[in-house]
């Protein structure tokens, strides 16, 4: 399927770049103006790639930033909280970790994570400053040796911390940390969770957004403070929280991102010169891309979460699915996934406003255009199909959700998430990481 857009790629771009101009505090990026008024993690990555299209030390600063509040075990927060204490709920007091000593004094962070994206940015980064030569090669390059050992410590925390039984599958123990926070993925978990005592809050995101259909329900809400409180009871403690936790879960495409950011780390350590480090990075990705691959379940073709708690498999028709398409690898198993992305259940459903994948398949029970993790489309997740389309050669499909994702965004409104049969931008509207996507698909 084709489109025809009348917005320019100059229009787009320079709306974009303003976009993350309005959303720069100086040495971070908010995820969006309103609704998400401080830095996340994996949100983080995705600007810096966009950033890094623009002013590769701004791109640079904007890793550092995450990496001043990586705790001492090696954990990445999945909230960097800028000083506005008013935007957003939960802040630092509700997530209990300013008693944390894990958490480098002076910067206060949620106690939970998100997939590890980094090094992929990172990678970016140093392409970028190449591509460009003198200042910005130096201090890309410089940036790659003063920061590689804290990528690894976050990669070796993730393998060690949240697989110890090497099952080449990432644990979670709240859905904020798939980043997929109220997917049909997470239905069953949920369901079987009771909350007991919740100390009282007051939502603020549901102020942020047109219509409190598009965000998590109360009752949502409600389980997702109830496993924050569960985890601050142990202090975040790695060995703790999966005694006092209610929520366990193996995610899948955490894991996949995993999988194809351990290689790419582990080629940043060749060129450094750090090859054990580099071979010891290469096996994880083997690891959690042989975990990946083994979930696929073969009635479906679709990957697959595991609920631990439970001891079952978790099937959905969603996107995350198509985890093996981002960890790479069998290559019998990509092409039958390729083929059922294109598929009318996904990128060929008839009708889609644009050829995009929905976060869960429209022939779906579960499905529901408007809300969040259960229907709309999000920009991000198909830049990241993209990427990992062009890293195997598959450069159709590459150019396939280019022209889409384009033809979406030039609506310029650079929204979280689209409506997938009307196109209609939902959520909340100039999102950094959607801006940009937009940035990169660009070039
Ligand atoms: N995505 C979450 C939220 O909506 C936080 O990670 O607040």
């Amino acid at each position: 399927m084709t489109c025809t857009r009348e917005t320019s790629d100059e229009l787009i771009r320079s709306a974009a770049v303003e976009v993350l101009r309005t959303n720069d505090l100086g040495t971070m990026t908010t995820a969006a103006p309103n609704l998400y008024p401080h830095m996340w993690s994996w949100d983080a990555a995705f600007v810096t790639i966009g950033l890094a299209r623009v002013n590769v030390s701004r791109a640079i600063q904007e890793l550092r930033t995450l990496l001043g509040a990586q705790w001492s075990t090696g954990m990445i927060p999945h909230i960097v909280f800028s000083e506005d204490e008013t935007g957003y709920f939960p802040g630092p007091d509700r997530w209990g970790t300013d008693a944390v000593t894990a958490r480098p004094a002076g910067v206060r962070t949620s106690g939970i994570c998100q997939p590890p994206v980094h090094a992929i940015a990172l990678r970016h980064i140093v392409d970028r400053g190449r591509e460009n030569g003198g200042n910005d090669q130096e201090a890309a390059e410089a940036f790659l040796e003063e920061s590689f050992d804290s990528w690894l410590a976050w990669h070796r925390w993730l393998a060690e911390a949240r697989d110890p039984e090497g099952t080449g599958l990432i644990e979670i123990h709240h859905g904020w940390e798939s980043g997929f926070d109220n997917s049909p993925r997470w239905d069953g978990p949920y369901g079987s969770i009771h909350p007991g005592h919740v100390e009282p809050f007051t939502r603020r995101d549901t102020l942020h957004v047109a219509d409190a259909v598009q965000r998590p329900d109360n009752a949502e809400y409600t389980k997702y403070l109830w496993l924050v409180q569960q985890m601050d009871s142990v202090g975040y403690n790695d060995r703790l929280i999966p005694q006092v936790v209610d929520f366990r879960v193996r995610d899948v495409f955490f894991s996949a991102i995993m999988a194809a950011s351990s290689d790419v780390l582990a080629d940043l350590g060749e060129e450094l010169g750090r090859h054990p480090e580099a071979a010891e990075l290469h096996q994880m990705a083997t690891r959690f891309r042989n975990g990946v691959a083994a979930t696929v379940d073969p009635a479906t073709g679709l990957a697959r979460d595991y609920d631990v708690g439970a001891a079952e498999w978790i099937s959905t028709q969603t996107i995350s699915g198509f985890a093996p398409l981002v960890a790479g690898g069998d290559r019998a198993l990509l092409e039958v996934q390729r083929k059922m992305l294109r598929g009318k259940d996904w990128m060929g459903h008839p009708g889609l406003a644009f050829a995009l994948p929905p976060s869960t398949s429209p022939n779906s029970p579960a499905f529901k255009p408007r809300t969040y993790w259960r229907g709309p489309v999000w920009p991000f997740l198909n830049l990241l199909f993209g990427w990992a389309s062009r890293r195997d050669g598959h450069l159709e499909l590459y150019s396939d959700l280019r022209e889409a994702s384009l033809c979406q965004l030039a609506d310029l409104q650079f929204a979280e998430y689209y409506e997938p049969f009307t196109g209609e931008p939902l959520g909340s509207l100039a999102q950094a990481w959607t801006a940009a996507a937009a940035i990169e698909w660009l070039q």
